[in-house]
């Protein structure tokens, strides 16, 4: 039944397709989850509303007995996890550098990188898992080289914080995080110190990190600890999805042979085919949210510091907006969407995702005559945060045009 399901439950993230369609028709409801009454919105005017409306749907953990929050930064916050104004003031810097024209001017940069990886595949020969050969460096690639700007060579002080970073969602409510996350957390810390030092002179110019430290030098003075926390959201929120993206992408043209083929025939559909992908295999399950004070929602009794789950892996399954929800289909008519999120937080990573995602597909649809998926069974398994949804080992052959 659909009020039985646990959205933290692992196992849904292998196959979520029957219980998110359901979700996406049902009306909100309330659940216990984890010994607390939790609002669960996943039809898309709900999670759209939740998003939009953050006069009702806080950022803002409240204190909540059995869910206490761990103390991921310091005791400071981050950018996800405040509403405005102070959201505004630590968003305005960091979209500047992800805006659709900053974006853009990467595409140079991006189509380099994917066809020497692609080029490296190709050499490796016949058959590779995807994710760590292909998806996963690539993302780390375009994440701290392309948009940060670290040297290469120091990728690996960012890359184990971020692992760190997600490692931490295996911590129950109220525990303390591991030293070796305060560990890394120092490393980085440290680094960024010699960079505001002005000590580093391999640091990409005209780059995140670089640009970041000198609109604060204009603006006030921005310490090493504000630094990271400003770009360690990049990083977790970045790496990840970008990686499950691509591999979504190669997965869906696998499993649909005759899409393929279509967009093969038709380059005009990449950009349909992304946003096909995105609605009907999308990187992410939910957001939270906290209802702020007390009132009804659609005929849903609400009190104040309840916590609000956003099923945003559902909306695409709303009947009320897709037809036939449950056929994959590149030609679909593109609609706006909400898998991005709306308002205040909408996701600083989507024109990025999606240029790296069209690009790859574009290369792809042109080098190869058909990908075949080894996987035994065809099945892919997933792991993640409860909130993400990682493929954690997808085998393909690629056939050569
Ligand atoms: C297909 C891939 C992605 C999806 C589906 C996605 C989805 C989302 C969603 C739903 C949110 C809103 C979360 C909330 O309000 O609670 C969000 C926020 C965010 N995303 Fe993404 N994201 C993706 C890729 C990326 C990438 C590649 C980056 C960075 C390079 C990124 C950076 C961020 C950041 C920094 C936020 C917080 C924005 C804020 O709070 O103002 N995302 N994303």
């Amino acid at each position: 039944m659909v009020s039985d399901f646990n959205i933290f439950d692992p196992s849904l993230k292998n196959d979520p397709l029957p219980i998110l369609s359901e979700l996406a028709r049902t009306a909100p409801f309330v659940q216990t989850l984890y010994g607390v009454e939790s609002l669960i919105l996943a039809r898309f005017k709900d999670v759209e509303t939740g998003y939009v409306d953050y006069s009702r749907f806080s950022s803002v953990k409240p204190y909540i007995p059995g869910q206490e929050t761990i103390d991921y930064f310091k005791g400071k916050t981050i950018i996800s996890f405040v509403d405005p104004p102070q959201h505004t003031r630590l968003r305005r810097n960091l979209a500047a550098c992800l805006s659709p024209a900053a974006v853009r001017a990467l595409t140079d940069e991006i189509s380099v990188l994917l066809d020497s990886a692609l080029d490296r595949l190709e050499a490796g020969g016949d058959g590779f898992e995807v994710v760590s050969a292909f998806t996963h460096p690539l993302a780390v690639d375009v994440v701290l080289g392309v948009l940060l700007g670290v040297p290469r060579e120091d990728f690996g002080i960012f890359e184990t914080l971020t692992e760190q970073m997600c490692g931490l969602a295996d911590l129950k409510p109220g525990d303390k995080h591991r030293k070796s996350y305060d560990d890394a957390w120092d490393a980085a810390q440290a680094y960024l110190e010699n960079i505001i030092a002005g000590n580093n002179d391999r640091l990409g110019k005209d780059k995140i990190i670089a640009t970041l430290v000198a609109l604060n030098r204009e603006d006030q003075a921005l310490d090493s600890e504000e630094l990271l926390l400003q770009i360690m959201p990049l990083c977790v929120a970045g790496i990840s999805p970008i990686s499950s993206m691509l591999a979504s992408t190669l997965l869906m043209m696998a499993r649909y042979p005759d899409q393929f083929q279509n967009v093969r025939d038709n380059p005009e559909l990449v950009n349909g085919a992304i946003e096909e992908i995105l609605r009907f295999d999308p990187p992410s399950m939910f957001s939270p949210r906290y209802v702020k004070g007390d009132f009804t929602y659609e005929g849903v009794e609400l009190t104040d510091g309840m916590p609000v789950y956003l099923i945003v892996g559902a909306i695409g399954f709303d009947p009320t907006v897709y037809d036939d929800p449950l056929r994959f289909d590149v030609t679909r008519p593109v609609k706006p969407h909400v898998i991005f999120a709306k308002g205040a937080h909408t996701c600083l990573g989507m024109h990025l995702v999606r240029l790296l995602a069209r690009l790859m597909l574009g290369k792809v649809a042109v080098r190869y005559s058909s990908i075949e998926l080894v996987n035994e069974g065809g099945l892919v398994s997933y792991r993640g945060s409860p909130q993400a949804r990682d493929p954690e080992a997808i085998y393909l052959n690629l056939n050569r045009t």
